[in-house]
């Protein structure tokens, strides 16, 4: 069992009101909130050690340089990467996964070429792939989903061919929760000689990854999802690919040798880490890392899964509530909406009543389409939430359906 109040005790947000009332943040899907430990780190490190990092032969900069390494190290552990050249800071899954859409497909995208993306993608996961294709001339193939959430995986077989480069896939749904079976996906993907994307962004928070065991090819996730600063993110790639591909961006540290007529780059990861790397974000991640590793993640994944379930048969009590993603596999999330009531209205509504949730597309407008709506409510849960709280969303849903209908 999680002592949650202890949990609580440790997020001075929330112990905040908002509207006079307690908060209850439940779009944690967006951004999570931040245990003290991350928030006393940051400022230790800008009050006591900030120096640019991999550039001076000065105690505050060989300091900070060691924590920035120890923190790609505890990334690296975190993920179970092979290698710490594996693991490449960047300012967050979206910058991961542009330099993966610029870099690899340069060099390795041609015309006539396909990559395939499953329909229930964050436009971070969806985009990206889109510009690539137009500009190298290739073909972008959607895997789509059943109206339960369920990825369509007979579909995935007549998708790819052996002009498949890339399949570009979620470990959790944003907006449905569903989280795939990636193994089967990396597999078939495999077979015909593609590479696999994984976005991690949410995922990642729901019960980690091992990118080994799962084989696939590049991850990336971002930091402020896992309790951890904004502006930081990781992508993980596989040596042999990542030191395959050319740099992404291009300035200092990245470098080797620079002269006018010719540059020789770093080895990884720096390669990829052009300017001054985001080194007070990295250390502050890892600090969030080593927080959530001391938790009990049994118990964590345990109460994540309560609160899910606690949460979907409370919203099914409610009166022409409809719930969007119901597959088996299904991390902390719930999207849905009420009959004759706008999304944003019900969000309008809770927000009066001190309660955070999200409203709209969600950065996933393929998904609203499929469903044949503007956009969803969705409560995302973290590890600090409660059953009390789902009782607040409830109460308050409850009373937005009477005022909006
Ligand atoms: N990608 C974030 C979300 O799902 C912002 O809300």
């Amino acid at each position: 069992m999680l002592d949650l109040k202890a949990i609580r005790e440790e997020f001075p947000i929330l112990a905040r009101e908002v509207h006079n009332r307690p908060l209850v943040y439940l779009d944690s899907g967006a951004t999570a909130q931040k245990p003290l430990c991350v928030i006393d780190e940051i400022d230790r490190l800008h009050s006591e050690l900030n120096a640019n990092i991999h550039r001076g032969v000065h105690f505050l900069s060989e300091q900070t340089t060691d924590l920035y390494e120890q923190a790609r190290e505890r990334v690296r552990a975190f993920i179970g990467a092979a290698s710490r050249t594996e693991i490449v800071f960047t300012a967050g899954a979206t910058a991961s996964i542009n330099l993966v859409a610029q870099a690899w497909s340069e060099k390795f995208l041609h015309e006539g070429d396909n990559i395939v993306v499953s329909e229930m993608e964050h436009h971070s996961n969806i985009v990206p792939w889109q510009l690539a294709a137009q500009r190298r001339g290739a073909q972008l193939r959607v895997l789509p989903f059943d109206d339960r959430g369920e990825v369509c995986y007979e579909r995935l077989g007549e998708l790819l061919d052996e002009r498949t480069k890339l399949v570009a896939i979620t470990q959790a749904s944003n907006t449905l929760g569903t989280m795939p079976d990636l193994r089967r996906v990396i597999d078939m993907a495999h077979a015909v000689g593609a590479i696999v994307m994984v976005d991690g962004c949410q995922g990642v928070v729901h019960g980690g990854v091992d990118v080994q065991a799962l084989d696939c090819d590049f991850y990336a996730f971002s930091g402020h999802k896992l309790y951890g600063p904004t502006g930081i993110g990781v992508l993980y790639g596989k040596e042999q690919l990542l030191d395959a591909i050319p740099p992404y961006m291009s300035g200092g540290d990245m470098v080797d040798r620079v002269s006018f007529e010719r540059t020789t780059f770093a080895p990884l990861p720096l390669k990829f880490e052009a300017g001054t790397a985001n080194f007070i974000g990295a250390i502050g991640l890892a600090r969030a890392i080593e927080w959530l590793q001391a938790l009990d993640s049994a118990a964590v994944a345990a109460h994540e899964r309560d609160l899910l379930d606690y949460a979907t048969a409370s919203l099914r009590s409610i009166d022409g509530l409809r719930i969007y993603g119901e597959a088996d596999a299904k991390c902390a999330i719930c999207s849905f909406n009420i009959e004759g009531a706008h999304h944003y209205d019900v969000g309008m509504i809770l927000d009066k009543l001190g309660i955070a949730i999200r409203t709209g597309q969600h950065c996933a407008e393929p998904v609203m389409k499929h469903f044949g709506v503007t956009g969803m409510c969705r409560a995302s849960f973290a590890l600090y939430n409660t059953r009390e709280e789902i009782d607040r969303m409830v109460e308050g849903i409850r009373r937005a359906a009477r005022m909006l209908r």
